[in-house]
C-alpha cells in the first residue's frame, strides 16, 4: 500500500510541502500503530516544469502523452497499482488552487481514458493561503472535483474538508496549529480508511 502527496506550490520546502509533509507523516504513523505497511511518498511539483494538457487526444488510445516535459516520467509512478490513495496539497492562488495543481490534474486525465485508473482510489485534498480565509475550502472542493472525475473516493480530515491552513500565521506556518491538525488528521483519515478497505 502506497499513498503519494503531491506538493503543488510554485515554492520549494515551503509552507505546502510542510503541511503535505505533516499529512503523510502522520498517515505513516496511523498505518504503524494499526500494525499495517504504508509507504508515503511526496512529489514536489516546484522545480518540475509541467504545462496545461493541450488537448491532443493522444491519451485516447493508450497510457500515453504527447507532451514531452516533466508529467513523463509522472506516468509510471502514477501507474503504480500499489497506490491507494493520493493527497494534493496547493497553496491559494487568486482564491483557488495553484495553475500547477491545475496542470496536474487536468494532465492526469490519461488515467480516466485508459479504464478509470484511478477509480476507487483515496483522494484527499490541503490548501494553504496567505489569508485564514482565503479560498481553501474552494480549493480544496476544486482539488476534490477533479479526483470524483477520476472515481476516486475523497476522505476529509474527520471533522471537515481536509488540510486547510494559514500560511502566514503570526507564529509562521510552523506555529498554524489549525492547519497542522486539519493536515495531519487528513493523513490519519486517509490511512485508516485505505486499511479499512484493504483488509
Ligand atoms: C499568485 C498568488 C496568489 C495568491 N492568492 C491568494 C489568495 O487568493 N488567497 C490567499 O489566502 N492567499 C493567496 N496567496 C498567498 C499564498 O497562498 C500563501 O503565501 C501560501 O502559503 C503559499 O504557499 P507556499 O508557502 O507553499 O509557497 C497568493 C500567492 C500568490 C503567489
Amino acid at each position: 500500500m502506497k499513498i503519494i502527496g503531491i506538493s503543488a506550490s510554485a515554492r520549494k520546502n515551503k509552507s505546502t510541502h510542510f503541511l503535505l509533509e505533516q499529512c503523510l507523516q502522520e498517515a505513516s504513523t496511523t498505518a504503524e500503530a494499526l500494525g499495517k505497511s504504508l509507504d508515503v511518498e511526496l512529489i514536489d511539483l516546484a522545480p518540475l516544469q509541467i504545462n496545461g494538457c493541450v488537448a491532443c487526444g493522444k491519451c485516447k488510445d493508450a497510457v500515453l502523452c504527447s507532451q514531452e516535459d516533466d508529467f513523463q516520467p509522472l506516468i509510471a509512478k502514477l501507474a503504480n497499482p500499489a497506490i491507494v490513495g493520493i493527497i494534493i496539497a496547493t497553496p491559494v492562488y487568486m482564491g483557488c488552487m495553484s495553475a500547477q495543481a491545475k496542470a496536474f490534474i487536468d494532465r492526469t486525465v490519461l488515467f480516466r481514458r485508459n479504464g478509470f485508473m484511478f477509480k476507487n482510489k483515496l483522494g484527499g485534498a490541503i490548501a494553504v493561503g496567505g489569508s485564514r480565509n482565503g479560498g481553501q475550502e474552494l480549493s480544496i472542493q476544486a482539488i476534490h472535483a477533479g479526483m470524483m472525475i477520476h472515481d476516486m473516493i475523497i476522505v476529509g480530515d474527520g471533522d471537515h474538508f481536509g488540510g486547510a491552513a494559514w500560511g502566514s500565521h503570526p507564529d509562521g506556518y510552523e506555529g498554524d496549529e489549525t492547519g497542522i491538525i486539519t493536515s495531519r488528521n487528513l493523513g490519519k483519515r486517509m490511512s485508516e480508511v485505505a486499511i479499512m478497505m484493504n483488509v
